[in-house]
């Protein structure tokens, strides 16, 4: 199980070894949420209770009857109750003490600041609210948003939260055909996007990219255009429409909508193990109880804290970690627009010390990156004011685990290792900071009221040791459904082990209770903590007019974790690229780069393979399927498995001399 998706040292032989172990400091245990280590066995014996005393700490506008309907696979959650979530993110805290705390400290790229209080950003949302109603949006209509990470995009989430509309926000990396997909599968509406966003230097022009998307997505009525990098755009008569035009006139009186607890709250694509993304449907109490209660919790948040995740607004964790729950808890929430390294690698840690970032949540990918650049970087800033660490999106390495405690946290900051998915839409599992004993790489135990467990083949619960991860209890941020496809809701989730949610992910539980995270089960990669199927990338390459057949497997990267190596045979076998043996021609090399590009303008370039191998066969079993446990382990310079099953044993040792000349 879990084959071939491990970043490096994520060998269960070197997580076996790994016995470091970094209680909470003595000052960080006293001042805790949380110092009992009894919260665990507290909420086991009651878990409606326990998600029921998170919930009573939010406004409602009409309590609920009952804290869950199960019936598996659906479950309802705070049934009969209404609530908004604007409302409670921003009017709950501007009636209170919090009204002129600062609710967001941006930057962008290029290096213009802007402060918002919760009084400013309550304004600004309801103002938006009303464009969406004078724009004709209501409520359980679909606005799709494209956008860089500036507040406008938090702004036009909340808006549409505030009058019951669904958002879906699409990554601003994506290509056009990524976002047409997601906005048609959708039926959005109303597109809010920008004239471009800042990254590394250079501008993406986001508008030119949605003009493409939209001119063949009829649902679009309107698009609001936030101008953000001067970048002359055209303009659509009474389709386009400038964002600060319509704020200038709108009214800053919106009432909330009172929202039933299972309305749909959003929409956003992931990747699957089929060629379509699917659209996760989150609703509303639930999604807010569990990401205001993990929020609080695992960052241990306070009143004084600056809280920054360094997350794009476009993934899972930019929604709940950037956006709700911080939100929620009436937290400040830092946000920088650009690329780490831009201009300087050290570009964290200045903003960081100015912004006094006291609890900083990243990916992985960018402690590897940080490690590799070097020590310097950060020592060149004060970083005291930091009192929490925690990681996201991918296994943690423990090498990366230790750097990160040492060298960012000054080893005086416990580091949390929060486990979940876009699914999940909160944090599964996780060290709870002031009382777990850290084993770096381990992201710990589950959540209380959350019940993890590890699966064998045949849906037997493992003790001790490894197998598939599941959950086998509802949990309140849990997702619904897939937005119109219900069977595939069941199929995909609910069916491999009957009643619990089947996660695809591989782990193992030590005898202390701790779960080390092994990677994806599934033909999902997981590159940079980015998700992408397999089946995306082939289908993207077999739609170049050259490729015949293309296979998509996970190679270890020094920085990303896993990257891309695809497998690809040529139409109109003779006198092709991939025929010749010896090493790359300059025509296979240049057709390997264009592939790139073409996977790149497909998808995005997130997606972009690291390594094309052209070959003129692929390994087969005798039916026909492709043998891509074998092309992991030629990719990975592994020893062979079982070949016994291949058609024509001569393609991979063809195959494994081109993957090794072509480096
Ligand atoms: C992986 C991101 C190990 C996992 C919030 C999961 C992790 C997928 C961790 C979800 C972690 C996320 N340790 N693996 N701490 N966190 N993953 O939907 O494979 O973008 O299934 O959600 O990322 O990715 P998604």
């Amino acid at each position: 199980m879990a084959d071939g998706q491990r970043p490096p040292d994520r060998t269960l032989e070197a997580l076996l070894k790994e016995d470091r172990r970094f209680d909470p400091p003595g000052d960080f245990r006293r001042l805790a949420h949380v110092t009992d280590p009894a919260v665990h066995a507290q909420a086991e014996e009651d878990f409606l209770g326990f998600w029921a005393s998170f919930a009573t700490e939010l406004d409602w506008i009409r309590e609920w009857d009952r804290v869950l309907e199960w019936e598996p696979p659906h479950a309802r959650w705070f049934v009969g109750g209404r609530i908004n979530i604007c409302a409670n993110c921003l009017d709950r805290h501007v009636r209170g003490p919090r009204r002129n705390k600062v609710a967001i400290v941006w930057e962008g790229e290029p290096g213009e600041r802007r402060t918002l209080t919760y009084w400013d950003l309550f304004q600004d949302v309801c103002r938006f609210a009303s464009v969406l109603k004078s724009l004709g949006v209501r409520k359980g209509d679909r606005v799709a948003m494209y956008m860089p990470l500036i507040p406008e995009l938090a702004i036009a989430m909340l808006a549409c939260a505030r009058i019951g509309a669904v958002h879906n926000v699409v990554f601003g990396g994506f290509s056009a055909e990524s976002l047409r997909d997601r906005i048609s599968d959708s039926g959005a509406k109303l597109l809010v996007t920008a004239d471009g966003g800042y990254r590394r230097g250079s501008i993406i022009p986001l508008k030119r990219i949605a003009d493409e998307a939209v001119e063949a997505c009829p649902s679009i009525q309107s698009v609001v255009l936030v101008k953000r990098a001067d970048l002359p755009v055209d303009m659509r008569r009474g389709r386009d429409h400038w964002w600060h035009h319509l704020m200038e006139q709108a009214t800053p009186e919106c009432e909330a909508e009172a929202m039933d607890a299972e309305d749909m709250l959003f929409l956003l694509y992931t990747s699957g193990t089929t060629g379509k993304p699917k659209g996760i449907v989150h609703t509303t109490a639930g999604y807010l109880v569990g990401v205001y209660a993990t929020t609080k919790w695992v960052f241990d948040l306070r009143d004084e804290d600056v809280y920054w995740c360094t997350a794009d607004i476009g993934w899972v964790t930019g929604h709940s970690y950037v956006v709700y729950g911080p939100l929620a808890n009436g937290a400040t929430v830092v946000m920088y627009e650009g690329a780490p390294d831009w201009p300087r690698r050290d570009r964290f840690w200045e903003i960081a010390e100015r912004t006094g970032t006291t609890v900083f949540y990243t990916a992985p990918t960018a402690i590897r990156a940080f490690m590799k650049w070097g020590t310097e970087h950060p020592a060149r800033h004060d970083l005291s004011r930091l009192r929490l660490l925690g990681t996201v999106g991918e296994p943690i390495n423990p090498e990366a685990w230790v750097w990160y405690y040492k060298h960012i946290g000054g080893e005086r900051c416990p580091v949390v290792d929060t486990w979940w998915q876009t699914e999940t839409g909160q944090i599964m599992i996780t060290p709870l900071p002031g009382i777990t004993s850290l084993r770096p790489g381990s992201a710990s135990r589950p959540f209380p009221g959350i019940r993890a467990e590890i699966f064998d083949d045949e849906g037997r619960a493992v003790k001790v040791g490894g197998g598939y991860l599941v959950l086998s209890r509802p949990w309140p941020a849990m997702l619904r459904n897939i937005y119109g496809d219900p069977e595939r809701y069941v199929k995909q989730y609910w069916s491999r082990f009957s009643g619990v949610y089947f996660t695809g992910d591989g782990a193992r539980v030590d005898e202390e209770g701790n779960f080390w995270l092994l990677g994806r089960v599934d033909d999902v990669l997981n590159v940079a903590g980015h998700r992408i199927g397999t089946m995306e990338v082939e289908s993207a390459l077999v739609d170049h007019p050259a490729v015949a057949e293309a296979a998509v497997v996970g190679i270890e990267h020094e920085i990303k974790g896993t990257a891309i190596a695809a497998f690809v045979t040529l139409k109109e076998k003779s006198a092709q690229p991939g025929d010749e043996a010896g090493p790359p021609s300059a025509a296979g090399q240049a057709l390997a780069e264009q592939l790139k590009e073409h996977v790149t303008k497909k998808i995005g370039a997130l997606a972009r393979p690291e390594v094309i191998i052209l070959t003129a066969d692929l390994p087969k079993t005798r039916s026909g399927k492709i043998m891509r446990r074998l092309l992991r382990d030629i990719a990975s310079g592994k020893a062979l498995g079982d070949t016994t099953t291949l058609a024509d044993p001569a393609v991979i040792e063809t195959l494994k001399q081109k993957y090794e000349e072509a480096g």
